[in-house]
């Protein structure tokens, strides 16, 4: 196997792996118990990555419901800890007075074993967290941080419009930002414009979810298949996704939430090989068939923005229509139904809205949101 390659990290001398490893999804000893992390396998894909290259890791404060950062202090014993850069982050949305950024700050550097954090992200800003950044002075809090040597690079990671992403580019000197980001979502929240943009501010740009969450890579329907063995390359749909944002020579580095250690190797293997550029104009047609296809069977244009919420009757409405357009896009009619039953509450099922038409008068994309929920539920129930 050829050398990782490495990536310039913005205006820093360092230098992170063009795959980091997100320990998010990591294995589990029991299904849908995110804290039962399989710590045994999940330590041994870590250090095969680590041993293979990959320096840098991204955890978070609520990952797997918490162990995540706990695991991580202890999986990284004295021979890795040297060889990586550690990534975790703020919960802005736990943020309720002005004492808790340190309060969670100094439990973080508990579980993770440490006395300084290398990459400390202000989590998930969108609307109401960038509110809250502003309301308990969050900006100072992370200069205080580094004046101290506690964290040695700030950043946030995003989930919001284009326009207000700009707006929390410029409002700070930021040494990185995290963007969700692949073939189907190209112009989805910050997107490539947001990528072009904080890469033109001098930040480093991470990108989030590039296979979207597993969606690109598993189940992948025969048109997508088509599509890509038209490209004349002899890859997977994940190695034909990840090609797509590492052919972008702006991104620093592309976090992979692999989850058994056939991932690790995949992903690995193929972050050992140049690809900033490698792309030919033809492929990059592919990628627009193949994000039409995509984005042709999706029955709702709901782009999970959330400006609809709250609603009246707590329905997650973004979170339906994911649903609902996976049974067309993936053929998951049954995965679907089973999610729809087992994570919402029949009291916030689609049936109970009452059409107030206030998500309506919200929504971004004009989505008749009330015609399209009772649609929805007619096949999810
Ligand atoms: N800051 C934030 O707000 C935020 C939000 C989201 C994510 N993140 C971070 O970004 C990381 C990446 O996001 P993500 O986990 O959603 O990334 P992703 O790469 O889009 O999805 C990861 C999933 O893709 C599948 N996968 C990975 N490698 C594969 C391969 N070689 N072949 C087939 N399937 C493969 C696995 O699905 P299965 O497990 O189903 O097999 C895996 O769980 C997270 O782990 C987390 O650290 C941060």
């Amino acid at each position: 196997m050829q050398g990782m390659i490495y990536r310039n990290f913005g205006n820093t001398d360092i230098k992170p792996s063009q795959l980091g490893f997100g320990l998010m999804r990591l294995p589990l000893r029991i299904e849908f118990k995110p804290e039962m992390i399989d710590r045994r396998e999940a330590r041994r894909m870590l250090h095969y990555a680590i041993e293979h290259g990959v320096n840098y890791l991204d955890t978070a404060y609520p990952y797997h419901s918490g162990t995540s950062e706990e695991f991580l202090g202890k999986a990284l014993t004295k021979g890795y800890k040297g060889k990586v850069y550690v990534a975790t982050k703020l919960p802005t949305w736990f943020v309720k007075k002005k004492s808790d950024p340190q309060k969670f700050f100094n439990e973080q550097l508990k579980r993770l074993k440490t006395d300084c954090i290398d990459i400390y992200a202000l989590h998930g800003l969108g609307k109401n967290t960038w509110e809250t950044v502003k309301k308990f002075d969050l900006l100072s809090f992370m200069d205080k941080m580094q004046k101290k040597g506690k964290i040695h690079f700030p950043g946030f990671s995003f989930h919001d419009s284009l326009p207000l992403f700009k707006e929390i580019v410029d409002a700070y000197p930021w040494t990185f930002c995290m963007i969700h980001l692949n073939y189907v979502d190209e112009h989805y929240q910050a997107g490539v414009k947001g990528l072009e943009y904080a890469y033109s501010k001098g930040l480093a740009v991470i990108v989030m979810e590039p296979l979207r969450g597993g969606k690109l890579s598993h189940n992948v329907p025969k048109e997508i298949l088509d599509i890509i063995k038209k490209s004349g390359r002899k890859q997977t749909p994940a190695e034909f996704a990840l090609r797509w944002v590492l052919n972008k020579p702006e991104v620093s580095l592309l976090l992979s939430g692999m989850s058994t250690t056939d991932h690790v190797k995949e992903n690995v293997a193929f972050a050992c090989h140049e690809h900033a550029g490698s792309l030919t104009r033809e492929e990059l047609k592919l990628y627009k068939k193949a994000k039409q296809f995509y984005r042709s069977r999706m029955k709702v244009n709901c782009t999970l923005c959330d400006y609809c919420i709250p609603c009246t009757q707590k329905i997650p409405i973004s979170f339906i229509f994911n649903m609902y357009n996976d049974i067309y896009i993936y053929n998951a009619l049954k995965q679907s139904q089973w999610m729809y039953k087992v994570f919402i509450k029949p009291e916030n099922h689609a049936d109970q809205c009452i059409e107030c038409g206030k998500c309506e008068e919200r929504c971004p994309q004009k989505i008749p949101i009330s015609e399209a929920l009772k649609k929805a539920h007619k096949i999810l129930n």
